[in-house]
């Protein structure tokens, strides 16, 4: 039997915002973001990345789009462990198609502006959580994405390299208009994002400040139920009232199955 994860659930993510979606554990934060990235498709609704409607798409479509507009961050950085760090940082260049040399000279200089020039031949056990964390985001960055998905990125390291990782999310946000979305279940690291998407049981909680606000600027993500209004806990049809485990049928839900089946950029 399916479990609802998500329902009725409407999010567009503009380019160049900063958005956190915060809940807690079981809300359904990294099945949303799964789908923001193109790693999940809905059951039914509306999934548009960069204006495509993700739907329609092959697998392989799928895959390029991902490559050319997606950057994902983990929490357990997803590091390959006997690779160098510009060696990691190269691999999605890799599916572009890129030559060694010049891939390994543009992750070199991603990890400089990372603040890992002089770790560039480091395997992951030789590096610090702070510094995997921020390998992982050169990775995620090195293609030049639109937007980064970073799934509770500070959740295994200490308070202090926490806020530097976030620090650096928030700079590269400003210097150069990728769109951020943070997952993470702690109220401080939301609280520093320009706008909060609180979820709670599968559903977006209304009435959150610039949730329903005005979009600063065209939109890069676009995720809708089919026939619903914005928040339809429920209120709509087929909405059992109050929790995700509910009966078949409503708009926007999405099975847990496909979570678990590898992603490419994983
Ligand atoms: N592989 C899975 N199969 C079935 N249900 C799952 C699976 N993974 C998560 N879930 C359920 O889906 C809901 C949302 O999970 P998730 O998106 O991981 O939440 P969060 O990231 O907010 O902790 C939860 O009720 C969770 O128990
Ligand atoms: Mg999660």
């Amino acid at each position: 039997m399916a479990v609802a994860a998500l329902q009725g659930v409407s999010l567009t993510i503009a380019r160049g915002d900063y958005v956190a979606i915060v809940g807690p554990s079981g809300s359904g934060k990294s099945t949303l973001m799964h789908l923001l990235g193109g790693l999940d498709r809905p059951t039914s609704g509306r999934l548009v990345i960069d204006g495509r409607d993700v739907t329609t798409l092959s697998p392989l479509e799928m895959a390029a789009l991902r490559n050319d507009t997606i950057g994902f961050v983990f929490q357990d950085f997803h590091l390959l462990p006997r690779t160098t760090a510009v060696e990691n940082v190269a691999m999605p260049l890799a599916y572009r198609g890129m030559g060694g040399r010049a891939r390994r000279e543009l992750a070199a200089e991603m990890l400089s502006r990372v603040g890992l020039g002089h770790r560039l031949a480091h395997r992951p056990n030789q590096l610090s959580g702070g510094e995997r964390q921020r390998v992982a985001i050169a990775r995620a960055l090195v293609t030049g994405p639109a937007v980064l998905l970073a799934d509770e990125p500070t959740g295994n390291l200490d308070s202090v390299t926490g806020q530097s990782v976030l620090a650096l999310l928030e700079e590269l946000n400003a210097a150069s208009g990728v769109a951020v979305v943070v997952v993470t279940h702690d109220l401080e690291v939301a609280a520093r994002a320009r706008r909060q998407i609180v979820m709670r049981d599968g559903v977006i909680v209304p009435d959150q400040p610039g949730v329903t606000g005005a979009q600063p600027a065209p939109e890069i993500v676009d995720v809708a139920p089919s026939a619903e209004p914005r928040f339809a806990s429920g209120s709509g049809p087929g909405h059992p009232s109050g929790g995700s485990g509910g009966a078949a049928g409503a708009a926007g839900r999405l099975p847990r199955q496909p979570l678990d089946a590898p992603g490419d950029l994983r």
